[in-house]
């Protein structure tokens, strides 16, 4: 039992070493103890990182939705789980007790099946952040659906994209989103993207901000009477350990957007084992994660973690500057929220206003503050230590991945001392490794190199849905045998680790993950565009931004007009979150002499370093990097 949560530093150090030393008894004992299995495993692990293929308890039965409902029932039937807290400022906030959860889950999934949904089938949800997102995610995990959820950001398009990579059968959408004081017609973004998605055969339809939107007939049907006509009760679907449970895409550096598939049992064990130790959660705290349940930050951390754990979890529908930038602070005044969860560019944004929009709160209800996303810069740090944690609150810099399904490398609060800027140490059951160019490990302290992880743990994604060779390209072929990252990281001479940034082609942009290559691919269909390359600069509550080359087939008249049809793809092929800050219409591109764009040259010039710009006489034309920094930007 001690094992499941961690409460001093000699406890983890002592958990960490019998993870390691013997990783089936640890998962099995944490497992065994706290989760509501119908039947038990008849093995713990089997796993090759060549293959690769990972499996855990297999050959154990369960349903997720029981482990995170139905077992809370006896006990804390009249608990908030979720606590929902709307847009509005003057809206009231929704208090969701597990036992209503149950039953608002149960009609949900009646509505499914009522829809022929099925054990196995692709149900796409393209929702706000209303109670319905997290009550449809649950619903298909109650009936053995694989659930995957498409950022209510993104273009249709990019929607599009997501229903025909996995075969959905069925959107689950509102009539609208709120954002801030603007409405955003979810409706009809489905709409568009279901033009070219003929295999969809019912989407079903929350009413959020009652506009007025082009219904379906026989293929679009409104929530609110289904759900009233469904059954309130649906017994739970008994799933094997390594069935599907969700599909989220997530951008890769190449490519369109990789589908990462979790499975039932290891996913659950992980993530509740972690939210627990990372905020030290206690019977009758709220919680609160500012992520969206769109990525999976809120899958882990917002809906399974929690919820397994019988927490009272808050789900915020608004952005952070509605109505003005105390909101956040309100919010953690108003609902005396005990753990908060944000991203740097979140805190970097609320740090450039007034610190009257923060002291005019009371925040002596926070214990823990969480950062995820991005690696946390040093002045960051210390506004959200010094003016939301009144210097006593303990920061958790996890670092983790889509692909990791939980957080790998995080201070456990009160337990592990934090040091800004730096994740600290692996949890328990994680193995890292700091790598070489030529593929050795680098061993012992204050070294640096690619972060990898040489042992499986129960989360790791199983697949990319459809293409499990790209998946073993991506995450095992750089290093033989290891789970490969895509970050580099340092090890300082205690042995805590420092996530200093990605070492491909991804760029993460106010924390959300954005591949070069579609992007590219976006500003190449505008038919005046012959080629462009993408790189990241440092921005200032960004993190990164988006800096764009492009070379045109010809000379064009009005460039201002031409980057504005840039975007304007960008927006329609991907969504908002991936415009260009700054365009450069250039002569020509650095590449080597094989063809290969150098964007380390790109990336030098885009963030003004060009002292130093390296080797670059592997370029098949030098003059090129010349012109490229005369050039005068649009
Ligand atoms: C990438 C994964 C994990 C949920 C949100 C992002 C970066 C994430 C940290 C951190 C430094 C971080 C990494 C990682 N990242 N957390 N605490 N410190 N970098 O999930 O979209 O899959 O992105 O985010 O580069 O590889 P994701």
């Amino acid at each position: 039992m001690s094992q499941y949560h961690i409460q001093s530093l000699e406890a983890y150090f002592k958990v960490y070493r019998e993870s390691v030393n013997r990783p089936e008894e640890f998962w099995s004992g944490i497992a065994q103890d706290h989760f509501l299995w119908h039947k038990k495993w008849d093995r713990v692990l089997a796993w090759d990182f060549e293959k690769p293929e990972v499996r855990w308890f297999e050959g154990a039965k369960l349903n997720i939705t029981e482990n995170c409902i139905d077992r809370h029932l006896s006990t804390k039937a009249d608990e908030t789980a979720i606590l929902f807290v709307p847009n509005d400022p003057n809206g009231e906030a929704e208090k969701i007790s597990y036992r209503n959860l149950h039953e608002r889950v149960c009609r949900f999934a009646n509505v499914l099946k009522n829809h022929g949904i099925k054990k196995g089938d692709r149900v796409i949800i393209y929702l706000p952040m209303i109670p319905e997102l997290a009550v449809s995610v649950l619903a298909c995990a109650r009936i053995g659906a694989i659930h995957s959820v498409v950022f209510a950001g993104f273009s249709a398009t990019a929607l599009s994209t997501r229903i025909n990579d996995c075969d959905a059968k069925m959107v689950i959408t509102s009539d609208g989103s709120y954002r801030g004081s603007k409405t955003i017609d979810l409706k009809g973004i489905v709409d568009q993207a279901l033009d070219d998605c003929p295999a969809v055969q019912s989407v079903l339809v929350a009413q959020r901000i009652h506009s007025d939107i082009h219904m379906q007939e026989g293929r679009d049907h409104w929530l609110a009477p289904e759900l009233a006509a469904a059954s309130s009760s649906c017994e739970p679907e008994i799933m094997d350990a390594e069935d599907p449970l969700f599909i989220l895409y997530t951008s890769g550096s190449t490519g369109k957007p990789k589908g990462m598939l979790h499975s039932t049992a290891g996913y659950m064990v992980y993530t509740a084992y972690t939210f627990k130790n990372c905020f030290q959660y206690e019977e009758g705290d709220i919680y609160w994660c500012t992520a969206d349940i769109g990525w999976i930050t809120g899958h882990s951390y917002i809906v399974y973690g929690p919820l397994a754990n019988g927490a009272t979890t808050l789900m915020y529908e608004g952005v952070p500057s509605h109505p003005d930038c105390s909101r956040f602070w309100q919010i953690v005044e108003e609902h005396k929220v005990n753990q908060f969860y944000t991203a740097p560019t979140a805190i970097r944004a609320l740090a450039k206003e007034s610190l009257d929009f923060v002291n005019k709160h009371d925040l002596s209800s926070l214990k823990v503050l969480g950062s995820v996303g991005e690696p946390i810069n040093e002045e960051a740090w210390h506004w959200y230590n010094d003016h939301i944690g009144k210097k006593n609150t303990p920061i958790i810099d996890s670092w983790w991945q889509t692909e990791t399904g939980g957080i790998l490398i995080s201070p456990i609060p009160y337990v592990t001392p934090t040091k800004p800027t730096f994740a600290t140490l692996p949890m328990p059951g994680i193995q890292p490794a700091l790598m070489d160019e030529n593929g050795q490990e680098i061993h012992g302290n204050q070294v640096q190199g690619r972060l990898c992880i040489k042992y499986p743990w129960p989360s790791i994604a199983r697949t990319i849905w459809g293409d499990h060779l790209r998946y073993k390209d991506t995450y095992f072929s750089a290093f033989a045998g290891k789970y490969f990252t895509g970050d580099g990281a340092l090890r300082d001479e205690t042995g805590y680790y420092r996530i200093t940034g990605r070492v491909d082609d991804v760029i993460i942009v106010s924390g959300h993950n954005l591949g070069t290559a579609p992007i590219e691919d976006a500003i190449n269909a505008h038919p005046q565009v012959a080629e462009s390359a993408i790189v990241g600069y440092p921005h200032d509550i960004k993190g990164n931004a988006l800096y764009g080359y492009v070379t045109l087939k010809s000379p064009v008249e009005n460039q201002e007009n031409l980057c504005r049809e840039i975007n304007q793809l960008i927006s329609q092929q991907i969504g908002p979150i991936a415009k260009l800050d700054k365009i450069q219409i250039t002569q020509g591109l650095p590449k080597t002499r094989s063809g290969k764009i150098m964007r380390r040259i790109l990336r030098k010039i885009a963030s003004n370093e060009t002292d130093n710009l390296g080797d670059i006489s592997t370029l098949l034309d030098p003059e090129v990097v010349k012109s490229i920094m005369d050039e005068a930007l649009v």
